[in-house]
């Protein structure tokens, strides 16, 4: 087999509000050589098994640098994120054909060609850890540094032990919490001794988060849509630690209920990803932030890759002791669902880690 047709999703258009549509990404048929000549050194191909949907990606194909988080997207570059796949050719001796691996770039596409310094490490498919587990919440035995931004589990640590390190019996209101992060966090800081309250967006996902991931208990934002009164009555001591992951309304009603010296670690404000930034919900009473003495810091998980050594021991402990579950997963199947599941996160349509089984 000397190429190989593989489908790949690029750039059609930038995509300033509003979820994209097929205006925006598209997805086209290359062929791609297989022959040893065309291969650069120190590259690998491989065919792309699973690959990570996330909320960034939509900060990247804006058409601006707003303050979201990435880089832009080229127009007709094709998108790439964090993914596993099989090696099927190899111009570097440290891979082989038929070797599993963690890549920390992987194009949404069929096959690829990947510079061998983003492959994070090769990946034993009989060691008991499912695939999609190494580009979720979780799993994360052995991934290198050079993966670690992608890991979401890494950013529920870095808001939860890192920032907001709660003490036992804090108060702890955590938002998305049935997703790839928020799931990782209430279990976090149960494991801390706190009390901790979700807010999700379905009633299956309350079942869930409460059910499997130990939130002491959860509420549906879709049905309590007053979350002033929702919070009253969930916190009727008030938040010690409150993690953003959906920012507006949501945000300015936690800090309405914040206890003094309250920690409000910021993750993400998915609520807003898909507005221009004067469309997006205001949040109007941050002068509660300085009578009680609140600390509200926004955090890149790219800013700690010194503590990723730290958090991979810690989880690794705690999956073997049981004493943290495996991320639930929503896996769309076949390359042409990326579409659908990149809008999918702006809904509360699926339950857990959207990920997109390729093979
Ligand atoms: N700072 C960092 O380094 C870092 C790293 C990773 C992720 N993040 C951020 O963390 C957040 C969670 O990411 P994730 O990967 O765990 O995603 P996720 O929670 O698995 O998926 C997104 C979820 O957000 C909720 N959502 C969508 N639109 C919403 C809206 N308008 N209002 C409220 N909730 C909405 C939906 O769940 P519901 O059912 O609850 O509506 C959806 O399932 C995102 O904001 C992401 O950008 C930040």
């Amino acid at each position: 087999m000397e190429e190989v047709e593989s489908r790949e999703w690029y750039l059609a258009a930038y995509a300033a509000e509003g979820v994209p549509t097929s205006d925006h990404l598209k997805l086209r048929t290359v062929t791609l050589s297989l022959s040893p000549d065309s291969i650069p050194e120190q590259h690998v191909i491989l065919e792309i098994l699973f690959i990570s949907v996330e909320p960034y990606l939509r900060g990247r194909i804006t058409g601006r640098e707003d303050g979201l988080y990435s880089p832009q997207f080229n127009l007709d570059e094709v998108i790439a994120g964090f993914g596993v796949g099989r090696v099927i050719r190899s111009k570097d001796s440290n891979y082989v054909e038929g070797d599993i691996v963690v890549s920390a770039f992987t194009s949404f596409a069929e096959y690829c060609v990947v510079p061998s310094q983003f492959v994070a490490r090769r990946i034993d498919p009989n060691n008991g850890i499912p695939l999609p587990e190494y580009i979720s919440s979780i799993a994360v035995t052995g991934l290198s540094r050079s993966s670690n931004q992608r890991v979401p589990g890494f950013a529920a640590w870095v808001g939860i032990e890192l920032l907001a390190d709660p003490k036992p019996g804090s108060n702890v209101f955590i938002s998305a919490a049935a997703g790839a992060v928020g799931m990782c966090a209430g279990q976090l800081a149960k494991l801390r001794g706190c009390r901790v309250i979700g807010s999700t967006g379905s009633d299956e996902k309350v079942r869930l988060i409460k059910e499997e991931f130990g939130y002491d208990d959860a509420f549906n934002y879709h049905t309590e849509t007053n979350f002033d009164a929702a919070l009253s009555k969930y916190f009727p001591n008030g938040i010690d630690v409150y993690l953003d992951n959906v920012g507006g309304e949501m945000l300015e009603a936690a800090l309405n209920h914040v206890n003094k010296h309250a920690k409000v670690p910021l993750c993400g404000m998915i609520s807003g990803y898909n507005k221009v930034w004067t469309e997006r919900e205001g949040v109007r009473n941050l002068l509660n932030l300085i009578g009680k003495e609140v600390n509200m810091q926004g955090f890149m998980v790219g800013s700690y890759v010194h503590r990723f050594g730290e958090f991979a021991t810690e989880m690794e402990s705690h999956l073997k002791q049981g004493k943290i579950g495996y991320s639930k997963l929503k896996i769309f199947h076949g390359i042409e669902t990326f579409l659908e599941s990149l809008g999918s996160l702006f809904t509360s349509s699926n339950v857990g880690k959207v990920v997109i089984q390729v093979k």
